[in-house]
Order: C-alpha cells, then structure tokens, then sequence
C-alpha cells in the first residue's frame, strides 16, 4: 500500500508545458504528480499559450513568478542555467505541439512526460525515442485511467490462467459531448480536436481509444493484434475528414477477435468506458464508471464482483493500493500512480539502474509509439474503404 512515503531519495524538479487555466488536461497532471510530495516539486511552467494568463494563473498555484515563463523555448534555456532548474516536464498542449516541445525538451536534457497522441506519425516517434536512448531519458506517456490497480489485477488473473484461452477482446470507450457541433464552435479545448493540423489524422481514435487500446495491451501484454478494419465517421458533416465514431475489428496473433467501439457521439452517454476479456473458462470487465469494481465471471457459477483493495487480490494490485478498503478511489488516484512510476523511472534512469527500469509497467516511449501505430493502422484500414490491413507491431513489447 502507498502510503506517501519518499520512493526515490528527493523530490523531482518538475516543471509544466500547457496545463494552463482554461486547459482541461492540467489539474489532471498535478493532481497526479503531487498526490505525493516525495515525487515532485512543481517549481516552473510556460503554462498557457497566453503568456500572461500563464504566468497569472502560475503564480496562483503557488509557482515562483519568475519561473513562469512566456513560452517553453525560453523555459528550458533559462532554466538551464540555474543549478536548481527544472529536470523532468510534462507536456499538456494540444496534439499537434507535442513533437517539437517534446524534442527540443529532450535537447535541454531533461525528461518528459507527455499527453497523448504522443505524436501524429510513427517516423516521429522513432526518432524521439532515438533521441530520449542518446540522451539517457525517460519519456513516459499520460494514459491516465492505466494507474488504476485493478487493471493490473486484470493482468494477474489472465497471466494466472483464471479465464483460460483469451478468445474475445470487447473494448469500448464512448460518450455523447460532442453529439452535435456546438463545442465544435464555441469551445477552445473542442475546436482544435476537429482540426487535422492540430489534432493530427484522427479525433476520437486518438482522443479517446489509444487509452483504451493502451490499457488492453497493458492487461494482456502477450496479446498482438495481427489483423485489424476499422469503419470511421463523421456524422457531423464538419469534422471530416476526422472522425466523431468509429468502429474496430482486430483479429490477434493467436486466433482470438476483438471489437472496438469509440465515439463521442453516443448522444446520452455520459462515460461509457468499458473492457471487457472473454476466456475460455471465464471473463473479466472492468468499467471506467465503476472502477473499485471488477466483475469475475466464471461459466456455470455466479458472478463475482472482486472489490478493490481487499486481501484476496493480487501483490500487484495491491501494491499500488492509496486509500485503503471503504474509501473509494478514482482517476486522481490512476494519475498519481502512474505519475509515480514515471518517478521511479526517471529516478531508476538517472541511477543507471536497468534492472528497476526492466520490472516497472509503466505508459512507456513504446506504449506512445505502440498508440501511434494503433491510429495510422486504423486510419489506414479506414480510409481504404474499412479493409483489414495488416497491423505493423511496435518491436519492443509491453511486457
Ligand atoms: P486544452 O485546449 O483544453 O488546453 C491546452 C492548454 O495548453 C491550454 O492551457 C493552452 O493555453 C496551452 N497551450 C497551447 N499551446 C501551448 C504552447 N505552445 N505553449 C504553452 N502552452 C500552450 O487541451 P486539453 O484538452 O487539456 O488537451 C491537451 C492534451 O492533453 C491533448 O494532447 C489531449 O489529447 C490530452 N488529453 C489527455 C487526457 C488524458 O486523460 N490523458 C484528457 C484530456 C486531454
């Protein structure tokens, strides 16, 4: 169980790119990384794209005005100089920006942490991770609902054989906020998604089922789509050529199919995030909404609901345990873990210490390129007249 105590020897100088006032995706990451004060300091931030607004709101979170800086670029070169400057940054901006600030970050020598779609193409993300291997440093990605413990319990029954032979993978993640064009018009944060310069070659598929995507993998490492088709639309007209639904068909290395279903067109649907594993013997689901909760159920005998943080679930699952049993927890809680392990890894990075980096599952540089290749296959597919394609897995695995 955490408990908030120090897991690496001092606090990481951290700083922030975007998160800024009116940013959805901010509070998110400091929620996360400072659940502990053990794993980062926030002390600087080119936090917004308005230079004052930035600095203003920097300064009501508690940043040194004078390390809020007008934009990234002067960040990292002023923060360079100083003996206590900034050593890992996350970057919470708009797709299309993630490339460069994430390259130039690596180029100052510092580590990142970055929203996703890492980046808009899989060339892009090579490169980044050649340059993060030459420069010694960890670039970890924010799939944010991937903390959450009982995927990892998922991961524990699977690997022990609870549910036999994976057969079907069932994955779903849908809401209705964008059923018409409103925020298309009217909202800062919805206007950029639908706008291929920004949002790079998808909106949904990028948006919102490279998480989901991520955590199937994280669940069953051992499973690789060979296969996929994917069907996408726009069914308001405006946001061609991307994407407000689509569907997804994958067929796996060892025979077993899966579906897919994004969209946030799924008018009256206020979180439907869902994963859902069929063996042989039993399945396994598990739903955003109800994340305490993970349903058990065995053919032929009645279905269990396993709750969180009790004794009969997994070392694994338990290790990452905060509030204890009768206290719910929730995405905060899926955000400082994973913002922990990025912590541990950075820490274990600096060290030399290769064999901490080997046993730590964490939203890896592998897992964003692996995210990335999940888009460019299903935009591919899609835009092939919803043909199966082969489907070019990452090298490097999540195992
Ligand atoms: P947003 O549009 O609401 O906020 C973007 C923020 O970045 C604003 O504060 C803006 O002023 C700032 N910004 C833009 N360009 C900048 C620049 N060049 N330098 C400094 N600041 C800059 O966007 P939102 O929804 O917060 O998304 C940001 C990223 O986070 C996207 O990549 C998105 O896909 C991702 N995201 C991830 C989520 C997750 O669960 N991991 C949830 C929501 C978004």
């Amino acid at each position: 169980m955490l408990n908030g105590e120090r897991k690496i020897a001092r606090p990481l100088r951290w700083g922030m790119v975007g998160g800024g006032r009116l940013g959805q995706v901010g509070y998110k990451h400091r929620t996360g990384a400072l659940r502990d004060n053990t794993a980062y300091q926030l002390v600087a931030g080119a936090f917004d794209i308005d230079p004052e607004r930035g600095k203003d709101f920097g300064i009501n979170i508690g940043v040194d005005g004078n390390r809020c800086y007008p934009d990234y670029k002067t960040m990292f070169a002023e923060e360079a100089l100083r003996e206590d400057g900034v050593e890992v940054v996350s970057i919470a901006t708009p797709n299309g920006t993630h490339y460069e600030i994430c390259k130039a970050a690596l180029g100052a020598g510092l580590h990142v942490i970055c929203e996703k779609p890492l980046f808009f193409t899989s060339e892009e993300g090579e490169e980044i991770k050649d340059l993060a291997e030459k420069k010694g440093k960890i670039v970890g990605v924010t799939y944010g609902f991937s903390g959450n413990q009982m995927l990892l319990q998922m991961r524990a029954m699977i690997e022990q054989g609870k549910i036999g032979e994976i057969r079907v993978v069932d994955l779903q993640y849908t809401h209705g906020f964008n059923a018409n064009d409103q925020a298309d018009k009217t909202s800062d944060s919805q206007k950029w998604r639908v706008d291929p310069k920004v949002a790079g070659p998808s909106f949904v598929l990028g948006d919102l089922s490279t998480h989901t995507y991520y955590m199937s993998q994280l669940i069953m490492p051992h499973m690789k789509i060979k296969k996929l088709l994917c069907d996408r639309q726009s069914f308001v007209g405006s946001r061609a050529p991307l994407e407000d639904n689509a569907f997804v068909l994958m067929r796996y290395e060892n025979g077993a199919v899966g579906r897919l279903w994004t969209s946030s067109i799924n008018a009256g649907c206020m979180d439907g995030h869902r994963i859902r594993i069929v063996g042989s013997k039993a399945s396994l689901e598990w739903w955003d909404s109800k994340p305490n909760e993970l349903r058990y159920e065995v053919q032929g005998e009645p279905i269990q609901t396993l709750i969180r943080a009790m004794p009969y679930l997994d070392e694994s699952c338990n290790a990452d345990e905060r509030l204890g049993a009768l206290h719910q927890e929730g995405l905060s809680e899926s955000w400082a873990n994973i913002y922990l392990k990025f912590a541990i890894a950075i820490d274990a990075k600096n060290r030399n210490d290769e064999e901490t980096l080997k046993n730590l599952v964490y939203p890896d540089i592998d897992a964003g390129l692996d995210g990335i290749r999940w888009i460019e296959n299903c935009v591919r597919s899609a835009d092939n007249g919803a043909s199966w394609v082969e489907f070019e897995n990452i090298k490097a695995l999540l195992v």
